[in-house]
């Protein structure tokens, strides 16, 4: 198979003429899917050498002391940077004797602007690879600098699906939050410039070399961080189950994930110091991004992305108001699978149907995030920007996703309104 010639199929801009009804969506998203499965089975996605545990950045760090690298590029945000988070990291890297240059500029939810001063401090530095020490934010960021360095492209000439050519510079990554998963996936997602909307660059070569889950890291993650960036790790998980391109090896994570989530998310969220409960909702992240490579996203990432954008909402939190609207939509076509994790977290009853045991599921992802405070809605949706909502999540739906079930405009419309709190 044209592994070139395929990809370029996904570039057609059909999607620019796309009506909105279900059954054209239905269309054009199945052409599109199509094309993807086709894909991914003859895709080898790798995955990273693993660091877990206690200290595990630290081992990492000697690790890749004997890569022999003239000079890695540190990419982290300012904030992460100024509470002292890294600081062990850098020492150590110090004391292995590897040279680093500290780019600090990520801001959450990245620009092209902010990797492109990344890429220009790379080259200026004489840098040969990449460290994303952070959240999914520098994580992505440096991924796409990496890239771009080594392919000596423009990082906006990334976007889309396997558009690089050589392989990254080397590259590692150290995640701070439990959350997107973005140390083992093939993605990475950066916002125009201008309108902040998010562009993915989909590509098996962004996958880290090494990669280390620390849970000491993460125990000073305030509450509210920990709690989306969860939700954003539950969202992949539960996501990716109910895709039609949903494998064995991929329910395999998300059920394991899934379970790790409602048996730590609240408790990272009310005692962050809890070392057992960072340690396991990193994995629960980490299967994450494992089942996302394999069986992709859906409607809940397709609208949280145009919501986070437009209103300034972070990832996490945008997906976390999403989710359980999408598994309502779903649940007459998805029970089996939606029963399946109410089976996973204990919440089945014997005797359940499969839509009973669904709807328990359900439920308990509402409870869950009420329990970790978070509003369920976005207020600020007016109806003006809903034509525009509805349009770009198709749009990144149709082609991006393997959709269990196809929504109409009405159906999008109606579920804005819900999300905007009025009407239940
Ligand atoms: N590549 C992928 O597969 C993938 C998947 C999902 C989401 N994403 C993207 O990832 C980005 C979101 O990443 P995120 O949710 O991890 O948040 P983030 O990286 O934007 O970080 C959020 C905030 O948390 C702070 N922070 C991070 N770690 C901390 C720690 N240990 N202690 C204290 N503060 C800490 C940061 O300074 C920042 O202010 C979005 O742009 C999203 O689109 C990527
Ligand atoms: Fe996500």
């Amino acid at each position: 198979m044209d592994l070139t010639s395929l990809s370029n199929q996904f570039d057609q801009k059909i999607i620019n003429k796309l009506g909105l009804s279900r059954a054209k969506n239905k269309l054009v998203g199945h052409g599109y899917i199509a094309g993807l499965k086709a894909l991914v089975k003859v895709l080898n996605i790798p995955k990273p050498t693993v660091f877990t545990g206690k200290n595990a950045s630290l081992k990492m760090c000697e690790s890749l002391s004997g890569f022999g690298l003239r000079r890695v590029l540190v990419v982290t945000d300012q904030a992460l940077y100024d509470l002292g988070v890294i600081d062990q990291i850098l020492q150590k890297l110090e004391q292995l004797g590897v040279q680093y240059s500290l780019f600090t500029e990520v801001e959450p939810d990245p620009t092209f602007l902010v990797v492109e001063k990344g890429l220009k401090r790379y080259r200026a530095d004489n840098c040969d690879s990449v460290l994303a020490i952070g959240g999914g934010s520098s994580i992505d960021a440096a991924k796409v600098v990496a890239l771009a360095a080594s392919n000596e492209v423009e990082p906006s000439a990334l976007v889309g699906i396997l558009k690089a050519k050589k392989a990254s510079a080397p590259f590692f990554a150290i995640p701070t939050t439990a959350g997107t998963g973005s140390e083992v996936t093939i993605g990475a997602v950066i916002s125009d410039t201008k309108t902040h909307k998010k562009e993915i660059v989909i590509e098996t070569k962004t996958v880290p070399l090494m990669a280390a889950l620390d849970p000491e890291l993460m125990k000073g993650l305030p509450p509210a961080i920990t709690a989306a960036t969860g939700m954003d790790a539950l969202t992949h998980l539960v996501e990716s189950h109910l895709s039609t391109m949903a494998n064995d090896e991929s329910c395999y994570y998300s059920r394991a994930g899934v379970k790790l989530v409602f048996k730590n998310l609240r408790l990272a969220y009310k005692r962050g110091t809890n070392m057992k409960a960072r340690e396991n909702m990193a994995l629960a992240s980490f299967y994450g991004g494992l089942t996302i490579n394999l069986a992709g996203l859906g409607y809940v990432h397709a609208f949280a992305h145009q919501l986070g954008a437009r209103y300034r909402i972070p990832h996490g939190l945008s997906n976390a108001k999403v989710l359980p609207h999408i598994l309502e939509f779903n649940k007459d076509v998805c029970a089996p699978q939606l029963a399946d994790l109410a089976r996973v977290i204990d919440v089945a009853h014997v005797g359940d149907s499969e839509g009973q045991a669904a709807q328990r599921f359900i439920d308990a992802v509402k409870q869950l995030i009420d329990d970790l405070g978070i509003d369920p809605t976005v207020k600020d949706i007016k109806l003006n920007d809903v034509d525009a909502i509805r349009f770009d999540a198709f749009k990144e739906a149709n082609s991006t996703y393997a959709l269990p079930k196809y929504m109409s405009s009405d159906e999008a419309d109606a579920l804005l309104v819900r999300i905007a709190g009025r009407a239940h």
